[in-house]
């Protein structure tokens, strides 16, 4: 197993190149099962769960070439609708090929993704869609077993909560249903506005994209022709890069991004004093004066997402005064906070808030990694913390951030990745 040695203090800067988002690559891949051609996508980021869905999708019969981070898919002689438990269980982004296997084959069996770091994690949500569009759901040997022999049929699903990867399910099993599907408590997240930009320029009709509630009319089973695309920039691996900016109080640059998706971090950056400019494709973050606390509360796009809450956490111990930071998305996102005290930073959790006292000089020491955004906290802290901090399983990292130690090292960071 590797670990992350990094050496602190250490201001940063210059300019690093963002990725295309994990989370919008993960379903636009899934999203292949639909397509009757082989699909070509660019700004396919290098990461383990890029990796495992593709598996997945070998294992069930598909080819592909990766190369340069751009990828063709083929899967029009898939000869399996199983996803199994040992590929489920690494990833639970797995899950996104229910609705799309089902739609095209009108039968499938994916592994439940059982419980999960941060969060319960159901998917009960997914699984009432699917039934409210015709499909009989068993759960067997831990099994979600679904069928619908004459094909899925359009219906009207409204989530009592809103869900990314629900969303995405959905939008894709209405892509190939009977008629039209509308759904209401949509997710909005720019991850979901892709998936629904390129299906629709694919053949599929689908209005209200990007509001809450999207109309999506079904091909009645007919595969669609997918034309070649980019997957989005990334916008928590940026999110990510202006809190090492920010924690370091160094001006650095972000290029290959959308400032439009990343409003509510820029937003809480300048709040708490740092400077943001963007510039077309471009995001410089500029050092702050005095460093403010801020209160920041998680909530579904546009609000502040909670995949950059460990990051602002982390950040928080060099504000003046007590940031509060309130998840309310998952039940167990805190896991951070335990590894972050052991730096030094003086944080009292209640519940779903955190409340973080600062300015705190951080000590390095050993870490644990405990997810992905908690363990991209660690590293935050181990760019500010006086000696070496070495970030333990950071296998969790290299599951959503392309190549971080050496974009890091191009910003000025010393940190070298070792085995244990
Ligand atoms: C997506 O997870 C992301 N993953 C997560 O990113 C992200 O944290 C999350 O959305 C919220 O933004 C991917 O896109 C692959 P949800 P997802 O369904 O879709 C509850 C990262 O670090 N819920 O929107 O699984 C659920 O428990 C990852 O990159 C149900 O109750 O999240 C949660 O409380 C981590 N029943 C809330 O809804 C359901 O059937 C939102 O979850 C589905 C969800």
């Amino acid at each position: 197993m590797d670990y992350l040695k990094i050496l602190g203090p250490t201001p940063l800067k210059g300019n690093v190149k963002i990725s295309g988002a994990k989370n919008a690559a993960l379903p636009l891949i899934a999203m292949t099962l639909l397509a009757k051609n082989r699909v070509c996508i660019s700004n396919i980021p290098s990461v383990v769960d890029i990796k495992t869905l593709l598996k997945l999708l070998h294992n069930l019969g598909a080819t592909y070439i990766l190369q340069n981070n751009c990828i063709e898919v083929d899967t029009c002689c898939l000869n399996d609708t199983k996803a199994t438990y040992d590929i489920v269980k690494t990833m639970r982004a797995s899950i996104l090929v229910l609705g799309p296997l089902l739609s095209r084959f009108g039968h499938c069996e994916v592994s439940l993704p059982g419980g999960c770091a941060i969060g319960q994690r159901p998917i009960d949500l997914h699984l009432k869609a699917l039934e409210q569009m015709g499909a009989t759901i068993t759960i067997e040997g831990g099994y979600v077993k679904a069928e619908a022999p004459g094909g899925l049929k359009g219906g009207h699903i409204l989530f009592d909560k809103i869900t990314v990867t629900g969303t995405a399910n959905i939008v894709m099993a209405a892509a190939l249903a009977k008629g039209r599907t509308i759904i209401t408590n949509a997710a909005r997240e720019p991850e979901v506005v892709q998936l629904c930009e390129v299906l629709n320029s694919s053949g599929i009709t689908i209005e209200g994209i990007g509001s809450s509630e999207l109309v999506i009319h079904g091909t009645a089973g007919e595969l669609i022709e997918i034309e070649p695309f980019d997957v989005i920039p990334d916008r928590i691996e940026a999110g990510t890069y202006l809190c090492a900016g920010a924690i370091t109080n160094s001006s650095i640059t972000v290029d290959n991004v959308r400032p439009d998706h990343l409003e509510a971090v820029s937003g809480k950056l300048e709040e708490m004093g740092f400077g943001i400019v963007s510039n077309g494709s471009s995001m410089t973050i500029t050092p702050a004066k005095t460093i403010k606390a801020v209160n920041i509360v998680t909530q579904e796009y546009p609000g502040f997402p909670t995949d950059m809450q460990a990051q602002f956490l982390a950040l928080a111990t060099q504000a003046d005064g007590a940031t509060s930071i309130e998840e309310r998305l998952f039940e167990n996102r805190f896991m951070h906070v335990g590894e972050l005290q052991r730096l030094g930073a003086e944080i009292k959790l209640n519940g779903h808030v955190a409340t973080v006292k600062g300015p705190t000089t951080l000590f390095g020491a050993d870490v644990m990694a405990t997810d992905l955004r908690a363990s991209s906290a660690l590293v935050l802290a181990g760019l500010i913390a006086e000696g070496e901090t070495d970030v333990h399983r950071i296998y969790h990292l290299d599951r959503g951030y392309e190549n971080l130690q050496e974009k890091l090292k191009t910003l000025g960071a010393r940190s070298q990745r070792l085995k244990e």
